[in-house]
């Protein structure tokens, strides 16, 4: 059977999202988790977009890129970084991922009349002329390279045919076609495929790879007829996350080819009993919520319901259930621990649920919850596990910590909240605040004591199971106030962009999952601005000889 080799951009078409920014550490984390999952290129984010940026790619590429651990394939990941077609964009990129064993430079030129016209102002021949030189240039540093025509979906195919043509010629070794805007069905999507492997000079020597967005709902049927019509590469999101409403999301694609192998005839190197815990890893890390009837990863994506299906599923699973859990590495086991289990229960169950590299820190913490949790929940179930977990562990480093927090609330009262927190000092600071709800006046106590000006984006708060005993897990962005700092640099538009920051918290108090939230991404905030400044000195010799405005100009 042929492989279809995942290409993973969740670091880098996923942080377009917004709220959806990473720091270093979380970034580093979630490589890590994908190199486990199987994914056989990480697209690892656009160097040139800021000196952070960069860092966290050459990290990626230093540590992660060698790691083979439990890999199917037993190849280690290939570290990918973005550049747009010109000479400081490429070098940034190669620079960034040189470091790792396997590594590659992915360059792209929007090819479609609209952009060539509109966006960067020149004409087909131009156009052609640009790409050569970029991907000959990207070739001269590495031997793996990628060329994207971006909004090939809205492209002429003639003019494609013309320009892969050329980029094969310069040596590209994988053809990227992205439907940019999601404005393809899956028939034209799929026969553009077929037409350009077929008429493209030189198609049988390069990788054709298929990168979808999700406008129209379509990215998955996409990617699919993709696939069908002879891509061997997949551009995929965990959770779908991307711009607008995201790209097309791994998760999906590689249990449509796993489940239904008549229909494709293809496998994959993707690990699948990890997808539950990356999945999560990154909803946490990010912020973006997954709706609960998400295709796979959704919390209802296993559930039955309704009577009739519970029926059949005790007569025969397979009367409602088209995958077994346990091959996502859901476990099926709801009850899992209760207030008697010991630390030995405990981390062999969040081991069985794929939590298998917690540090003892992490571990005590961790079980401390547990216990106190155990001591209010009758049920503890694998969902409030890794609530728990997400909590304590898939958390910033804490700048400022919640020691204490007090509310006073009610339609006779004027909502009250003292707060103390422990602050990067090491001492504890108190105060107090008036709010027009408890959680405005626990953010406003917490706004007193940091002084840091920032706007709420969204707040988002869930029951982790049913019952009223439940754990809430509260979810947040913020931005910071006056749009002050611009921190990122989308590589399509060339537009600087303000980052806004998400946090999330769990708790049986509703008001102190969403303390902790706010904390989470207030702290995530201050990093940003100190990672920033301490990357500027690491770099700032090589960042200096670097001509950013120029190319930002140029494209
Ligand atoms: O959607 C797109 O066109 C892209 C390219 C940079 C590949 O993300
Ligand atoms: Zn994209």
């Amino acid at each position: 059977m042929d492989t279809v080799l995942v290409f993973d951009t969740t670091l880098r078409d996923g942080e377009q999202s917004p709220g959806a920014t990473l720091n270093v550490e979380e970034k580093l984390e979630i490589a890590r988790q994908l190199s486990r999952l199987g994914v056989d290129i990480c697209e690892a984010g656009f160097p040139i977009a800021s000196p952070g940026d960069f860092e966290a790619v050459r990290r990626i590429a230093e540590e992660v890129g060698p790691l083979t651990d439990g890999r199917k394939s037993g190849l280690p990941m290939t570290i990918a970084g973005l550049a747009r077609a010109n000479k400081d964009d490429i070098q940034r990129a190669y620079d960034a991922v040189k470091v790792a064993p396997r590594h590659r430079i992915h360059t792209f030129l929007a090819t479609s009349d609209i952009h060539l016209r509109h966006k960067l102002k020149i004409d087909r021949e131009e156009c052609v002329e640009q790409v050569t030189t970029a991907v000959t240039f990207a070739r001269s540093l590495c031997d793996d390279v990628e060329f994207s025509p971006e909004d090939a979906g809205r492209s002429d195919p003639d003019f494609l045919v013309q320009v892969l043509g050329q980029a094969i010629k310069a040596g590209a070794t994988t053809l990227n076609i992205p439907d940019t805007v999601g404005y393809t069905t899956p028939e034209e999507f799929g026969w553009l495929i077929k037409y350009l492997r077929e008429n493209t000079p030189g198609a049988d020597k390069v990788v054709w790879s298929v990168h979808c967005h999700d406008d129209l709902g379509l990215a998955t049927a996409n990617t699919l007829a993709g696939v069908q019509n002879g891509a061997r590469q997949v551009e995929v999101t965990v959770n779908g996350i991307g711009e607008r409403a995201g790209n097309t999301s791994l998760e999906e694609v590689v249990m449509a080819i796993q489940t239904r192998p008549q229909n494709f005839s293809v496998q994959t190197n993707i690990d699948t009993t990890q997808i539950t815990k990356t999945s999560r890893m990154v909803s946490a890390y990010t912020g973006m919520v997954v709706q609960p009837n998400k295709a796979i990863v959704g919390a209802n994506a296993f559930a039955h319901e309704a009577g009739i299906h519970q029926d059949g599923m005790l007569k025969n699973q397979q009367t409602y259930e088209i995958m077994r859990p346990e091959t996502v590495g859901l476990n099926a086991s709801k009850l899992v621990l209760g207030k008697h289990s010991g630390r030995h229960a405990f981390r062999t169950r969040i081991e069985e649920l794929g939590y298998t590299d917690l540090d003892k820190e992490e571990l005590d913490a961790a079980f401390k919850r547990f216990k106190r949790l155990a001591d209010k929940k009758k049920v503890v179930t694998d969902a409030d596990i890794q609530a728990i977990i997400a909590d304590e562990v898939f958390q910033p480093p804490e700048i400022w910590k919640l020691e204490q927090i007090q509310i006073s609330c009610g339609d006779h009262s004027i909502p009250t909240a003292s707060v103390c927190l422990v602050g990067p000092d090491g001492e504890q600071h108190r105060d107090a605040a008036l709010g027009t709800g408890p959680v405005d006046a626990a953010y406003q106590a917490i706004n007193r004591i940091i002084g840091v000006r920032n706007r709420l984006m969204e707040f988002t708060i869930n029951a982790v199971t049913e019952g009223l005993d439940a754990q809430a897990e509260a979810t947040i962005r913020i931005q910071p106030e006056n749009g002050e700092r611009e921190y990122g640099l989308n590589p399509q538009t060339s537009q600087a962009f303000v980052r806004s920051f998400s946090g999330h918290g769990a708790s049986t108090d509703i008001v102190v999952a969403s303390a902790r939230a706010y904390l989470s991404a207030l702290n995530k905030m201050l990093a940003a601005r100190e990672e920033e400044v301490s990357v500027v000195a690491v770099n700032s010799e090589q960042w200096a000889v670097s001509s950013f405005g120029e190319t930002t100009a140029n494209c």
